[in-house]
């Protein structure tokens, strides 16, 4: 991997990576995708991570997104382990905690976008009625407010990644 910008200051830690290695079984040996990564990004700090293709990008967002297991070293992520925790645990933390846009949408199909922003509030037990009202607010501030009731089929392009982005948010 080529470069990981980051900055360390004062502000509260929000991810806090220290000597993270990913491997893969291949065979009878071990494929090291990346070895001792530490990366430290602070609140309303902005990380690009760039490499080659291949390089481990993907991998190391897995990682810190708590979708994969490093193979050694650990993340914190707030103050917490976030591999330490039970399956469920991480998958209530990632819903309370993080948001991932991808380059595909991922959205819901036969669900509106007002019904696909306020999915995860919702499911993570905010009530229906308060997972809504947020919804629709963070959609105006992306500028689709008149587009609340569309599905995804009915949206163009840059409206199903804002749509993905109010997801996220
Ligand atoms: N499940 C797996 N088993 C073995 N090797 C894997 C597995 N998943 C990914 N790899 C290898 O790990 C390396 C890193 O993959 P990764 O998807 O993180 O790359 P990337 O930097 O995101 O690349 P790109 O820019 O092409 O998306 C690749 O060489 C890939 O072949
Ligand atoms: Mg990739």
């Amino acid at each position: 991997m080529s470069d990981s910008a980051t900055m360390n200051d004062d502000r509260s830690l929000v991810i806090n990576c220290e000597k993270v290695t990913r491997t893969y079984n291949e065979g009878p040996g071990k494929l090291t995708i990346f070895s001792d990564i530490s990366l430290q990004v602070s609140a309303g700090e902005s990380v690009g991570i760039v490499g080659s293709s291949g390089a481990g990008k993907t991998t190391l967002l897995n990682l810190l997104g708590g979708l994969d297991k490093p193979s050694s070293g650990h993340i914190d992520i707030c103050g917490q382990d976030i591999h330490r925790m039970s399956e469920s645990g991480r998958a209530r933390f990632r819903n309370r905690h993080l948001g991932f846009v991808y380059q595909f949408h991922h959205l819901l199909p036969e669900f509106s976008a007002l019904e696909n922003v306020m999915m995860p509030g919702a499911l993570g037990g905010r009530g229906v009625r308060q997972a809504s009202e947020q919804a629709t607010a963070i959609l105006e501030r992306v500028g689709l407010g008149a587009r609340l009731g569309h599905k995804p089929g009915e949206l163009s392009g840059g409206e199903r990644q804002r749509v993905a982005i109010a997801r996220a948010w």
